[in-house]
């Protein structure tokens, strides 16, 4: 039955800028692999998926690293945007475009949204005071302050929150407030700043939000967000600063997260510049047909799906169908670590690893939903295995010696009905591409992979081939055999681009698009079949965790003496011994077994666990800054070592009463447990 051709649906995707001051890392790449996925699938059924990204590159950040470096901000982004490109390239995320945010576009775009949201009086101004370090000339953000807390007198941390006893606070609070950039002590100074009225979207972003576009989970945050008032938004600084000068208002510049998605039509406009085939207003015109999707990480939702959407409205564009968020990657089973060598750079796992292997991994776990995906390695390396090697290849290489031998043309297939059937479970996995649901459509492929071979043992054409006058029958079984593999490459290829290529080579077809499946190869010539790919080695991925662990060492022997090295990942430098004191200053602490008998995450606090302990009767309530290292009921049952004496400190959350004891390095944190045998309440000297 001749298949109706549906109408070309015309779509825009995108991915996050990353931002031009680091590498690529492991967690990025679950981005640009999801929506590479997800944009070559839409290609293969026909429609035109058009794929822009760029570099974001303005802000502090990039011009201190630039400063650090000693190179001009242009120079860093120039030589970050080459190794991006390598990266992507390599992984074979197919951009149709990749752009920069430092581009004459997108100078044009954010003046050109500016003045229209200004015109519309949609813009506020007000002077605000802030931090401003008088040695460098120039304002603080709260990151770039650090001091003693004002609560539980820690030192070294941060403008805006502790990460010792998770108080937040303002930078104005802190005790003996350092510039983290040059040491000076700030001091207050007053100036004008630009404010996107976002309260003006209310109504607006109350229905964009909640009209059925965008997960569940993100509603349903959006929601809660929602129900306390939407806040202006500062979108100027003051100068020194690298990006765009707001067009009024000399010597203040647009703010990063301003110009940041509008890289988005910058690199489409940039695009549609150079092709004859794409129109800038079909897709961006408030009335567009055109379908667009931004794809994010959870941690930029508040700018897609609030500040994204208001400004476009504003300034007379339409606004995106839906922002796609997915979770945070995490290695064997915890947040990226660079102490523990799981920090992994694009670039070195590139230097161990097939990508591919990555990119099957990601989408045989990814779903529609935001929750986070842990990269496991034990797991990695088995399902690599045996899902592509084992089941995948295994069904070409058992059967492409037999056609070989029989002079290399694949005959009628033996069981037409079967490839039938595998033709027909297109529609069913292409409703889950479609959904994002990728491990589900990596489960029904790899379930015909399972049948292609039990299939295949059936009818062992090994056995068959060894019977007199059989040879047409080992044929067909073959062929059919090699259609099936067909079938299901077509189905990996927007996950497997490359092992995709050299199956088209080998079986002499021009296209591994989705239709292409519908004809069986019969009477068809084809190569000599070479395994399309290699099984993943235990050794590999040691190799790459070494190499990681390297990586952060070079890392930090370049940066020594800078505060960077503590942006990312807390700080990475041993702490002091502490001054020496006497034995019966020992003796006040009143250390004590304790048995957490209850372990509860506090919400809206980002790093802090509410303990309920048992010390051998008594009963205590501690809040401890633990929520990054633990799940709260992995700790249940368990014994630790506590202050037992420590004053009760009352916090934002409750009465906090003592402390449990716990080793860490500023990004990794382990709680003590006593050896076997010990009971709660019991005192530890
Ligand atoms: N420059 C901004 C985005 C501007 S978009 C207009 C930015 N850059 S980023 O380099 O920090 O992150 C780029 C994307 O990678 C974001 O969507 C972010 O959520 C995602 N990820 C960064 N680390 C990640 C993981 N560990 N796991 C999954 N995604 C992660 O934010
Ligand atoms: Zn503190």
């Amino acid at each position: 039955m001749p298949q109706q051709q549906p109408t070309q649906r015309k779509i825009l995707v995108t991915s996050a800028l990353p931002y031009a001051n680091g590498p690529i890392h492991l967690g990025h790449l679950l981005e640009y692999i999801q929506t590479d996925i997800w944009s070559r699938f839409q290609n293969s059924r026909g429609n035109l998926c058009t794929f822009v990204c760029a570099d974001d590159a303005h802000g502090t950040a990039i011009m201190l690293r630039a400063e650090q470096e000693g190179i001009t901000p242009e120079e860093l982004i120039d030589r970050v945007r080459i190794e991006h490109h390598e990266d992507f390239k390599n992984f074979h995320i197919h951009f149709d475009n990749y752009h920069s945010t430092h581009s004459e576009e997108n100078r044009y775009f954010s003046e050109l949204i500016y003045t229209r949201l200004r015109d519309a009086g949609h813009i506020a101004r007000r002077d605000i005071e802030q931090m401003f370090d008088p040695e460098k000339g120039i304002f603080l953000a709260d990151r770039f302050i650090k001091g003693t807390c004002p609560e539980c007198k820690a030192d070294d941390q941060y403008g805006d929150n502790c990460e010792k006893c998770s108080a937040t606070y303002s930078p104005t609070e802190l005790i003996n407030p350092r510039s983290a950039i040059s040491g000076a002590t700030p001091v207050l100074k007053t100036s004008e700043h630009y404010f996107f009225k976002l309260p003006d979207f209310q109504q607006f972003l109350a229905e964009w939000t909640q009209d059925g576009r965008l997960q569940d989970e993100v509603a349903n945050k959006l929601k809660e967000w929602f129900s306390i008032d939407l806040q202006e938004w500062d979108i100027s600084r003051d100068a020194p600063y690298f990006g765009f000068e707001i067009p009024d208002a000399l010597g203040k510049y647009f703010y990063v997260w301003l110009d940041a998605p509008i890289g988005y039509l910058a690199s489409f406009k940039n695009l549609c510049d150079q092709r004859d085939d794409l129109n800038f207003d079909d897709y961006w015109k408030p009335d567009s047909t055109a379908e667009v999707y931004h794809f994010i990480g959870k941690d930029i939702v508040y700018f897609h799906a609030l500040f994204w959407p208001a400004m476009l409205q504003g300034a007379n564009f339409r606004t995106p169908n839906s922002v796609y968020c997915h979770g945070f990657v995490t290695v064997n089973g915890a947040k990226m670590s660079k102490s523990r060598g799981t920090f992994i750079k694009a670039r070195t796992y590139l230097d161990h690893l097939n990508p591919e292997h990555l990119r099957y991994y990601f989408a045989a776990k990814l779903t529609s939903r935001v929750d986070d995906l842990d990269l496991n390695f034990e797991d990695f390396v088995f399902r690599v295995n045996s899902d592509l090697v084992g089941k995948l290849v295994n069904i070409a290489s058992r059967c492409a010696g037999f056609v070989k031998k029989g002079g290399g043309v694949l005959s009628k297939m033996s069981e037409p009905a079967l490839y039938q059937r595998f033709v027909d479970a297109g529609e069913s996995i292409a409703a889950d591409y479609e959904r994002r649901e990728f491990g589900r459509a990596m489960r029904q492929i790899m379930e015909l992979a399972d049948e292609a071979n039990t299939w295949i043992n059936d009818q062992a054409p090994w056995v068959v081939a060894k019977q007199e006058d059989q040879a047409a029958q080992v044929q067909g079984i073959c062929s059919t055999g090699i259609n099936l593999f067909r079938v299901l490459m077509v189905y990996l290829t927007p996950v497997l681009p490359a092992m995709s290529k050299t199956t088209a080579d080998f079986l002499k077809v021009d296209s591994m698009d989705w239709q292409s499946r519908i004809q069986p190869l019969e009477d068809h010539a084809i190569e000599t079949f070479k395994p399309m790919m290699q099984r993943v080695d235990d050794k590999q991925i040691e190799a790459l965790l070494e190499a990681s662990r390297e990586d952060v060492a070079k890392e930090l022997a370049l940066q020594a003496g800078t505060e960077e090295a503590a942006q990312e990942d807390g700080p990475l430098q041993k702490e002091p011994i502490a001054a020496e004191i006497n034995f019966d200053d020992f003796m006040k602490v009143d250390l004590r077994i304790a048995k957490i008998i209850k372990c509860e995450a506090v919400p809206k606090a980002n790093k802090l666990l509410k303990l309920t302990l048992d010390l051998g009767g008594e009963t205590r309530t501690v809040f401890s800054g633990i929520k990054s290292a633990y799940k709260p009921e992995e700790l249940e049952g368990k014994l630790t070592v506590m202050v037992a004496n420590l004053a009760p400190r009352q916090m934002k959350f409750g009465l906090s009463e003592g402390m449990v004891l716990a080793a860490g390095d500023g990004s990794e944190i382990y709680i003590l447990e006593p050896h076997e045998g010990a009971q709660p309440g019991m005192r530890v000297v």
